[in-house]
């Protein structure tokens, strides 16, 4: 049988740390690609070195040819500035609408039947580029940050309140930045709402947290995250390669859905080997339809940034 072939575009810090997380799970063979002379083809080889002693087969090559991405199932973009301390993740839209142009073409070109997850940043503006210059179907270009953002938030609850992460089931929509909107109506600990658990003022300060989760981290670093980045990445990667039908909020084509009028935006879907199987419409109320439709709009002006660009 066939093995499954991953690209990973950029070997920064998410690229890497994807690559490495992708072939501890043996998610197939794994190129990984960057600009930078050395730079993938050492971080490919001191990955593969790792997998004697964690019992990985998986084959990974670092190289800066695209010919050998050739025929990848999935193409993850990492590559693209991050953010320094001092910026939004908006402030990176001209210079990274200018690379993700640039790898898209390529993998139009070398991938054709690949599912494209995007990762680079302002992450829903990055997805609607992708999409729009590889003219993929909708269902196969997507993003993560949805994973992520959820995975801060269930972090902050199980400090609070001392339960297990498998425990929570947390539902975040819009687009990826301080105007996301985590579901607390739609989050769940053993079968209760978070509603129910904690008192309002707890949840709006856990709340703020997962917004300014990105630059508190930015702030300590000095550079952008990577470890959770790059296990949501995997994560959306194993379901599509998988075909688990997992639930998760992620950056999908959202049309009638949620009245969102054809704009790539953080909401739940089904990742399964079609890539965005199915989009979950849950029944929001006035306030979080609210929520969403600011954050979309803030997305929707990025887009149109991104028409001018391109
Ligand atoms: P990094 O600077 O460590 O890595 C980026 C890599 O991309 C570099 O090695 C660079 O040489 C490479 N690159 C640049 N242009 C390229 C091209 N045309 N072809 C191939 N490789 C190219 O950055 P890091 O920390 O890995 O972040 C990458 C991107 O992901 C940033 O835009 C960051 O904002 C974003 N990000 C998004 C997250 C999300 O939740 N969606 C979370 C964390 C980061
Ligand atoms: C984050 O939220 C930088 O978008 C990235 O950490």
């Amino acid at each position: 049988m066939a093995r499954n072939k991953i690209t990973i575009v950029g070997a920064g810090n998410v690229g890497a740390t994807t690559a490495h997380i992708a072939a501890t799970k043996q998610l197939g063979d794994i190129v990984l690609l960057d600009i930078v002379e050395g730079l993938a083809e050492g971080k490919a080889l001191d990955i593969a070195q790792a997998g004697p002693i964690q019992l990985s087969d998986s084959n990974i090559t670092g190289t800066r040819d695209w010919e050998k991405t050739a025929d990848s199932d999935i193409v993850i973009i990492t590559s693209g500035l991050p953010r320094k301390p001092g910026m939004s993740r908006d402030d990176l839209l001209a210079k990274n609408v200018r690379i993700v142009k640039d790898v898209s073409q390529k993998i139009a070109e070398y991938s054709p039947d690949s599912i494209i997850i995007v990762v680079c940043n302002p992450l829903d503006a990055m997805v609607y580029t992708a999409a729009k210059v590889t003219g993929f179907a909708k269902h196969k270009v997507m993003g993560m940050a949805g994973a992520l953002d959820s995975a801060r938030f269930s972090y902050f609850l199980t400090t609070e309140l001392g339960v297990s992460a498998k425990d929570i089931k947390c539902v975040l929509m819009g687009g990826h930045g301080d105007d996301m909107v985590p579901l607390t109506r739609f989050t769940y600990i053993g079968g209760k709402a978070v509603t129910e658990l904690l008192d309002e003022d707890k949840i709006a300060e856990l709340i703020e947290r997962t917004r300014k989760g990105g630059i508190e981290i930015v702030n300590l670093l000095g550079c952008s995250a990577y470890y959770a980045p790059a296990a949501g990445a995997a994560k959306m990667a194993e379901a599509i390669l998988k075909n688990t039908k997992t639930e998760m909020s992620c950056c999908a084509y959202c049309d009638s859905e949620y009245d969102a009028g054809g704009c790539f935006v953080g909401i739940p879907v089904i990742l399964g080997k079609n890539g965005v199987e199915k989009i979950i419409e849950l029944d929001l109320n006035g306030s979080e339809l609210t929520q969403f439709k600011k954050s979309l709009a803030h997305v929707k002006k990025l887009t149109e940034q991104v028409d001018t660009l391109l």
